[in-house]
């Protein structure tokens, strides 16, 4: 039988943070076609007034599908998916979406102290989204919710320049580390996709050791399952096509960019 070729798949954010979904997808669904799309002209998310960040990506995911083709798309970014997934799933019916939202639920089965954080971009903070997530699976626990201001920033230099100040990130994730009646915060939700990418640095400068809850690996699971239902794909020869909406990738990016195995197409 030949194989049906249906379209890659998309992965999107704001800029790099979905890279972290995409290092995953590699290992479980190495055969596949990637797209990798960065809104880097808008980038960060996270200071987005909502309205006009919604209208903005369901006019995107027009342009973006009719150009790709997706067979899947993967939204690698909490601040957009929490914002916008119902949208984009009513705009384009026949399109499959996979989103990334705050992993609030295994963290409130996963906490001994009932003190959890949510580290994540002061947009998502903001969502109703993630406050039903806590009413619905959290109502048991203390969740802390904090907002990041700089972090996705520099996440972005660290993975350009391959530097970062730690003490930047010390304070960055400081209010996530609560002490209360003797029991203190034991489980930290990375709720950015850029987040992993420091997580390093995160414990490094914590002040006392915790969990931290990444989803990019759930949510490779979750396109590996979706994946599975597609007719067989080809994967071409040579490197995936990355797309950036700026139009102005930097060497470093480019540089960065194939280390994930795309080529950036303009
Ligand atoms: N990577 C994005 C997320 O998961 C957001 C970064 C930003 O654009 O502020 O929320």
């Amino acid at each position: 039988m030949d194989e049906v070729s249906t379209g890659p798949i998309l992965f999107f954010d704001s800029g790099i943070g979905g890279l972290s979904v995409v290092k995953e997808a590699r290992i479980l669904l190495p055969q596949l076609p990637y797209v990798y799309v960065a809104d880097d002209a808008a980038f960060p998310y996270g200071v987005w007034e909502e309205e006009a960040l919604r209208g903005r990506l369901v006019e995107l995911f027009g342009s973006l599908i009719e150009r790709f083709s997706p067979a899947l798309v993967v939204i690698a970014c909490n601040t957009a998916s929490t914002l916008a997934i119902a949208d984009l799933r009513a705009a384009y019916p026949g399109q499959t979406f996979v989103g990334t939202v705050p992993a609030i639920k295994p963290a409130a089965e996963r906490t001994r102290s009932g003190l959890v954080s949510v580290l994540a971009t002061p947009g998502t903070v903001r969502r109703q989204y993630t406050r039903d997530l806590i009413g619905q699976h959290a109502g048991r626990c203390h969740v802390r919710l904090v907002g990041s201001e700089n972090l996705a920033r520099l996440a972005e230099r660290y993975m350009h320049e391959g530097f970062v100040e730690e003490e930047a990130v010390r304070e960055e994730i400081a209010p996530c580390f609560v002490e209360r009646d003797g029991a203190r915060t034991d489980i930290v939700v990375l709720a950015c996709t850029h987040y992993p990418f420091l997580v390093n640095r995160m414990r490094k400068t914590a002040p006392w050791p915790v969990d931290w809850i990444d989803t990019s690996e759930a949510i490779a699971r979750r396109a590996l399952t979706l994946a599975a239902a597609l007719p067989p794909q080809a994967r071409r020869e040579g490197p995936d096509v990355a797309f950036l909406t700026s139009g102005r990738p930097s060497a470093n990016l480019r540089r960065l960019l194939s280390g994930f195995g795309f080529s950036v197409e303009t």
